[in-house]
């Protein structure tokens, strides 16, 4: 294709690759996932429809210890478990619209050529490193423990049973060699220390080169602002080595080394695109790879890899004289209804699960109309998407044509008008699509779904004022009502351009019903004296028991979840600077006179919920504040921090392993000494007479106050 893209851009038509992040090949595709996919799929699809010469590719992340560990529990090598789950993500992948040029794996020859290559360029330019480094061993499986297969007692607050990095209880942080009475998760055994010669990957002699791509203004602002924090901190060298037996690739002339799978990742980005070269010569992988590359490089991922994609990644494709990203998108993580996805409440949803109840693309719907350019997360509300989908895509779009479309069969013999009957309105939706097209392309999709739909308002009410139902009764307003129901039909089509990114598969039985391809730039004309087909009713509206029954389905299918492998432990944000004067927010609530009455739905507001204290600390140079850590479920997974003016009352250390009472919609505020995220609620005159309310045995975290 070589048309005009758009009236007010370049026609240059540009060459893009697109990647999203490659899931682990141990677990069934989520909604988490799905998010990322969906994301990416829409901005493909609307470059390939604006004539830009696209290609989308991902893989299964195949390697590391997780996985095989996963296939010896299951009995099967770790390639006949790969090679399964693979074929279980491109279906699932599919289902959901997700049109991949190529859908590969990191464990192909495509891969392990391209990592042993780049590895062999870093080595002869000096960036690998060789040290010796002592680490946690299993005596009885033989093998090096990553940090989440070493289970023991938190060296902090002594509970038994914690993560070999992070404690579930107190929420510290420490290395597996200090976690007490540890114990392998593999065999049980009590692991020993052993050395091990390791390969580093010299991160920090990219420093410069680093900070000017930062710089180049191509990141998302917050992420540019975490890149400079970890500038702040000091770039360290990276362990790309690990011992065998490990799933992946050998080094290089180093006998039982393999690359740390996540060496071997991204550059399976590069091995699914050379995959598909492979298959389609048409395609030239160096013009898309070589340092003066032309081509656009976009990589799309979660909130929780970017240090990977912005650090690791450049630095590498730098070192190993390959071009570097042109930007990498993150977005924020998937809620389902406010909380983080949990087996137990059902809202640990697989793609799969979904499938079986539900329209795939209701939910890609959904995530455009909630989609920013930010790294937000994005809460999932099930009620709210069912609201959403049927308001806008029912109610609103599909509803134009069945309101059109039976008095153009029946009456006029399926023909369009060659009359617009309201220029002004056919305008105004054929217009829009420069800045519809414009946030499409800054990932503004839900800024996008609203303009689509307010201009879907527009011409419902255009409708709804002419009434073509009751002209029709009238013998004189014939030629009216087809030319009414004709521009409807047209505005209808104009709109479904705009949603076809989003909504493929509507769009092509729209296509169908319309006798129109709905490509981009057929929004700038008109279907006159044009025949279209009977129409049939393109959309379901969603039914909550749908939705109830996937939810009840999730809590049945309670299998595996994907192991995470050593991922650079979270910390908390730090380092805020703030007036003094908002310590204020800390101040107990004292004896005073009844306040301003308020009215019940000001109350109502108020999310009041049983929260565990997980962790209480004295505050340096704070005379009434303690650091409260408060959990909001009873592992502690999601936390909050509080800091409260109860120091007068409570030693820190009587209060951890409590409940308490908790506001937890309380917009979060900076004070002096970090980010307070709460508040907890209590009551007395002062000093040592204050109270914090404690709930009764049986309360568990996560309650709501009713
Ligand atoms: N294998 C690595 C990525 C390697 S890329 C060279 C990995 N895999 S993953 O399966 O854990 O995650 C794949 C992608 O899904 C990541 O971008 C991750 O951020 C995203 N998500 C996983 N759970 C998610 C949510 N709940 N919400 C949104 N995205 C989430 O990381
Ligand atoms: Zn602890």
């Amino acid at each position: 294709m070589s048309t005009e893209i758009s009236s007010n851009s370049s026609s240059q038509k540009r060459k893009i690759l697109v990647t999203c992040a490659l899931p682990y090949a141990n677990g069934s595709i989520h909604l988490g996932h799905l998010l990322e996919h969906i994301q990416t799929d829409i901005w493909v699809r609307f470059q390939r429809m604006r004539g830009h010469e696209t290609y989308f590719v991902c893989a299964d992340d195949a390697h590391g210890t997780p996985i095989m560990l996963k296939a010896q529990e299951l009995g099967i090598t770790p390639e006949e478990m790969i090679n399964a789950v693979r074929e279980e993500h491109m279906a699932d992948f599919n289902d959901f619209y997700i049109s991949f040029d190529n859908y590969h794996s990191t464990h192909s020859d495509e891969n392990k050529a391209f990592a042993s290559e780049i590895y062999n360029r870093l080595h002869a330019s000096g960036h690998i490193k060789t040290r010796i480094i002592s680490q946690l061993f299993d005596p009885e499986k033989e093998m090096f423990l990553p940090d989440r297969f070493v289970k023991g007692t938190c060296p902090k607050c002594k509970e038994e049973d914690q993560n070999g990095d992070s404690c579930d209880s107190c929420g510290a942080t420490y290395s597996p060699t200090e976690v007490l009475n540890p114990r392998s998760v593999v065999s049980g055994a009590t692991p020993i220390l052993k050395d091990s010669e390791h390969y580093f990957f010299d991160l920090p002699a990219f420093e410069q080169m680093l900070k000017d791509w930062t710089r180049s203004g191509a990141l998302q602002e917050e992420m540019a602002n975490k890149l400079a924090e970890w500038f702040d901190q000091g770039l360290k060298q990276w362990d790309i080595s690990r011992d065998a037996p490990y799933f992946g690739f050998e080094i290089p002339n180093a006998p039982g080394k393999f690359f740390y799978v996540w060496l071997d990742a991204p550059i399976g980005y590069m091995g699914s695109f050379k995959n598909l070269c492979n298959k389609n010569s048409a395609i030239d992988f160096d013009s898309f790879w070589n340092e003066n590359s032309d081509a656009e490089l976009y990589h799309f991922i979660g909130k929780d890899i970017i240090y990977f994609h912005s650090l690791f990644w450049p630095a590498m494709l730098e070192g190993a004289g390959y071009r570097k990203p042109t930007s990498v998108y993150a977005h924020g993580f998937v809620t389902v209804n406010g909380a983080k996805m949990s087996k137990s409440k059902g809202t640990f949803i697989k793609g799969r699960t979904y499938l079986d109840h539900l329209n795939p693309e209701y939910l890609r719907y959904y995530y455009a109309a909630k989609l920013t350019h930010r790294i937000d997360d994005l809460d999932l509300n099930l009620e709210d998407f069912a609201q959403r989908v049927n308001s806008d895509l029912v109610g609103k779009v599909v509803n134009i044509a069945s309101r059109c479309a039976s008095f153009i069969t029946k009456r006029f013999d399926g023909m369009l008008s060659t009359n617009i009957d309201d220029q002004a309105l056919a305008n105004e939706v054929m217009n829009a699509g420069d800045s519809i097209a414009a946030l499409y392309e800054s990932r503004d999709f839900g800024r996008a779904m609203r303009e689509i739909m307010a201009l879907a308002d527009k011409v419902n009410e255009y409708i709804a004022v002419k009434e073509p139902w009751q002209l029709i009764k009238n013998e004189s307003k014939q030629q009216e009502v087809q030319d009414i129901c004709s521009l409807g039909i047209n505005m209808f089509r104009t709109l479904m351009i705009y949603l076809k990114p989003v909504l493929p598969v509507l769009a092509d039985s729209t296509s169908a019903f319309l006798n129109d391809e709905l490509i981009w730039e057929g929004h700038k004309t008109l279907l006159k004296d044009h025949k279209i087909n009977k129409f049939k009713a393109l959309l379901q509206r969603v039914d909550m028991d749908k939705i109830n029954a996937m939810t009840e389905a999730s809590k049945e299918s309670l299998t595996t979840n994907t192991v995470k492998e050593e991922k650079p432990a979270k910390k908390k944000s730090k380092k805020i600077k703030v007036d003094d004067n908002s310590a204020a927010l800390a101040d107990p609530l004292g004896i005073d006179p009844i306040s301003e009455e308020i009215q019940f739905d000001d109350f109502a507001k108020i999310d009041l919920r049983i929260a565990k204290i997980i962790n209480a600390e004295h505050v340096e140079k704070a005379d009434k504040l303690l650091k409260l850590t408060l959990a909001l479920d009873e592992l502690g997974e999601e936390t909050r921090q509080v800091f409260a003016g109860i120091k007068s009352a409570y030693q820190p250390e009587a209060l951890i392993g409590k409940h308490t009472v908790m506001v937890a919609n309380l917009a979060p505020r900076k004070m002096r000494f970090g980010l307070s995220e709460g508040m907890v609620l209590a009551a007395g005159p002062g000093g040592e007479d204050l109270w914090i309310l404690n709930p009764e045995q049986g309360a568990k975290a996560g309650m709501r106050v009713k």
